[in-house]
């Protein structure tokens, strides 16, 4: 019997990937990603060759392709990560976030529906605490029960999948589970998001763009810790169940650059001036939410997850791994890349 890890190739799924397919030699681990900008072989690179380890590009609204992947591999466990995933890329152009999120996981279901009989298989679904919206400074975290209210065109189609999923197991009994994370932060995060941009910018000198204030808060949490829970709620967690997965770590943008660029400074010298220079307020992102956070109870009391590293001790790390994947780095930020940034960065 084999697993299906759909987005395999991206930042949390080839970070769950290399667990699965260490952690379960007697599972073949078939990942199926398209590779578009976010996804790079080279993150599952460390894999090649391992006998429990395939992979296969192509679109996951694919259907013809993804049935013959159930068939061959006998597939009875999806991982389900494939997803446009950056909000600011979603605010340029909405259209692939609606194909990929909404149409790619209703049709994964479909599958999942004509090939599992009701109770058979497992379905993870990978979703984001951005389906609840914003918080004010004193409310309190989120938990599973808070209602949606979706303020970007990511978070409504991360939210419209979670619906269908939902609906797929009530109505036709599909075993599925669904996960609601804060931001992850790591290696092989691919560098659009906060934390890999600051490194990659203070590293070259260039400017650290702050979106509004800097004062908006997210919740982190490490992939190293995130993918653990994915294990756990995947073989554990109750079927048509949600859980929250989160850092417990608070901490606003500026904070976090601030950090990053002590971290740089430290260790490879402040060079002509302190990195913290190069800090630039830029103006905010339409919509922009101004606080998120997790109340993880729900999978700490059932299943015993908690996250096992500290903030700092993470994120020290997420920024030597950077600093030793130059070439990597380097690679991402070329062609279609730098396009990109110039048209969400320039005249802001
Ligand atoms: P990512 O953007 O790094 O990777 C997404 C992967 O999906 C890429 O490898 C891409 O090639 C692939 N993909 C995109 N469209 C596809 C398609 N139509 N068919 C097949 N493959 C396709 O994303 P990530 O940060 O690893 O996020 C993984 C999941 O976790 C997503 O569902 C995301 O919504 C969710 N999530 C991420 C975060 C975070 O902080 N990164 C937080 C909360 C939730
Ligand atoms: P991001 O990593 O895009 O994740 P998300 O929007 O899903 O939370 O952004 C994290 C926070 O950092 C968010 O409040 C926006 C802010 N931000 C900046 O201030 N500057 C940047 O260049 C980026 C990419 C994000």
């Amino acid at each position: 019997m084999s697993w299906l890890v759909t987005g395999g190739a991206g930042f949390i799924g080839s970070n769950l990937v290399q667990l699965l397919v260490n952690r379960y030699p007697e599972k073949r681990i078939v990942v199926l990603d398209a590779l578009t900008y976010a996804g790079n072989l080279e993150n599952l690179a460390s894999l090649e060759g391992r006998e429990n380890f395939r992979f296969v590009r192509g679109d996951i609204r694919d259907r013809a392709l993804v049935g013959k992947l159930f068939d061959e591999h006998a597939i009875d466990g999806v991982y389900h990560l494939a997803a446009e995933s950056h909000v600011d890329r979603s605010i340029m152009d909405s259209g692939a976030f609606i194909g990929t999120n909404v149409e790619g996981t209703w049709s994964l279901l479909e599958i999942a529906r004509q090939r599992w009989k009701p109770g058979e298989g497992r379905f993870l679904h990978v979703s984001t605490d951005e389906v609840y919206g914003s918080l004010g400074p004193d409310d309190p975290a989120f938990t599973e029960t808070t209602p949606y209210a979706p303020n970007s065109p990511y978070s409504a189609s991360k939210a419209a999948s979670d619906h269908l999923v939902r609906a797929w197991f009530h109505t036709y009994g599909i075993n599925v589970v669904t996960t609601n994370c804060s931001n992850n932060f790591g290696p092989w995060q691919f560098p659009e998001k906060l934390i890999p941009v600051v490194i990659c910018n203070a590293l070259a000198g260039k400017p650290l763009p702050v979106y509004g204030d800097g004062m908006n808060v997210r919740d982190w949490l490490f992939v190293e810790d995130h993918c653990e829970a994915l294990d756990l709620v995947f073989r554990e967690g109750r079927a048509g169940e949600v859980y929250n997965i989160g850092g417990g770590n608070e901490v606003p943008n500026l904070r976090i650059i601030e950090k990053v660029c002590d971290l740089i400074d430290g260790i490879c010298g402040p060079g002509a001036s302190p990195r913290r220079e190069l800090i630039t307020f830029v103006k905010d992102r339409p919509g922009h939410d101004r606080r998120y956070a997790i109340d993880f109870t729900k999978v700490s009391a059932e299943l015993g997850w908690a996250p096992a590293h500290q903030f700092d001790d993470a994120l020290r790390s997420t920024v030597e791994w950077y600093l030793r994947h130059d070439k990597w780095l380097h690679s991402c930020r070329s062609g279609a890349y730098l396009e990109y940034y110039e048209k969400n960065y320039t005249g802001r």
